[in-house]
């Protein structure tokens, strides 16, 4: 497989598990060609078409001598460091997890996922977008000044593959945690934790000192519907959300990472908030990704904080 093959696996298999759909998926993309399409010639010229066939703008191939992988590096985040190990290891490319490049620079256009998200959980799509709109404003100015090609630039003179897959992944994760829980409908917020707890990552994410957290509520309290709108769709969502998803009937958010600030309005709006830990959540997006390559032929190495868990062979 090359590279470009790998982000086409990855992107496929992330519209699969998208809480959205894959309807959804597939609307968005025909309004991104309608909109290309009403374009002036000179704005059309402008225009990245990599928008018309990739839904997940934050993923993509930066440095691509267009070989074949047969070794992989996976891993969280990439440093130049990590490159070197890579060159010297001999590895085909490094698939990294978060964001590079100008997959950084449009993580806030990937965003608009948690509106649709929050819309399927009962939240009025008009509040979802109208606060979406404004977090995901904040995210653009604040990726804006990041020098996000800093470790594209070091692959590029090491001539070592780099690509990154970023929400395909938290999709894997949001769509894993949803049929488990889905199953077994915790009734207690312990019950919740328990469950996530019970996952392989998880459980060496506890080992290594980051365990599933109760970051509002607690653990007595009943979980009551519980959602899954702060795992995936580029990075923490609208602070001011959780009054409304209260009112939407929501008892509980599973969350990647929380924000104090977003812990504070959760907790006033009397929500249980459970945070499954960060790297745990995005290594188990990784690694159902990652089994996938496995099983096409393709020899997996893990580093930069990557918990690497196999699935057994289907
Ligand atoms: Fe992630
Ligand atoms: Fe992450």
């Amino acid at each position: 497989m090359t590279q470009q093959q790998i982000l086409e696996l990855a992107i496929k298999m992330g519209t699969k598990a998208d809480l959205r759909g894959v309807e959804a998926v597939a609307k968005y993309l025909v309004r991104q060609k309608k909109k290309f399409e009403g374009l002036s010639a000179k704005k059309q010229a402008d225009f990245d078409k990599e928008r018309l066939v990739n839904p997940y703008m934050d993923s993509g191939v930066w440095n691509d001598s267009g070989k074949p992988v047969k070794k992989a590096m996976a891993g969280i985040d990439v440093t130049s460091g990590d490159i070197m190990l890579a060159k010297s290891l001999g590895v085909d490319t490094i698939i990294n997890h978060h964001p590079l490049g100008k997959g950084l620079a449009m993580l806030d256009g990937g965003m608009h996922l948690q509106a649709d998200v929050l819309a399927l959980c009962g939240v009025p799509i008009n509040i979802a977008e109208s606060l979406m709109k404004v977090r995901i404003s904040e995210v653009g100015r604040g990726v804006h000044a990041s020098n996000s090609y800093k470790t594209i630039d070091a692959a590029k003179l090491a001539k070592v593959n780099l690509m990154n897959v970023h929400t395909p992944a938290d999709n894997l994760v949001a769509d894993f945690l949803k049929k488990i829980i889905d199953k077994k409908q915790p009734e207690y917020v312990s019950e919740l934790v328990e469950l996530i707890a019970g996952v392989d990552e998880y459980k060496e994410s506890a080992r290594r000192g980051s365990p599933v957290k109760i970051f509002a509520g607690s653990e007595d309290r009943r979980a009551g519907k519980i959602v899954l709108t702060e795992i995936t769709g580029g990075t923490e969502g609208a602070k001011n959300i959780y009054r409304e998803m209260a009112n939407a009937g929501i008892g509980t958010v599973v969350a990647m990472h929380l924000s104090e600030e977003h812990r504070k309005n959760a907790e006033e709006a009397h929500l249980n908030v459970v945070v499954a830990s960060h790297i745990a959540s995005d290594s188990l997006g990784m690694n159902l990704f990652l089994d996938e390559l496995e099983k096409k032929g393709i020899e997996v190495i893990s580093y930069g904080g990557l918990i690497r868990i196999k699935r057994g062979k289907k």
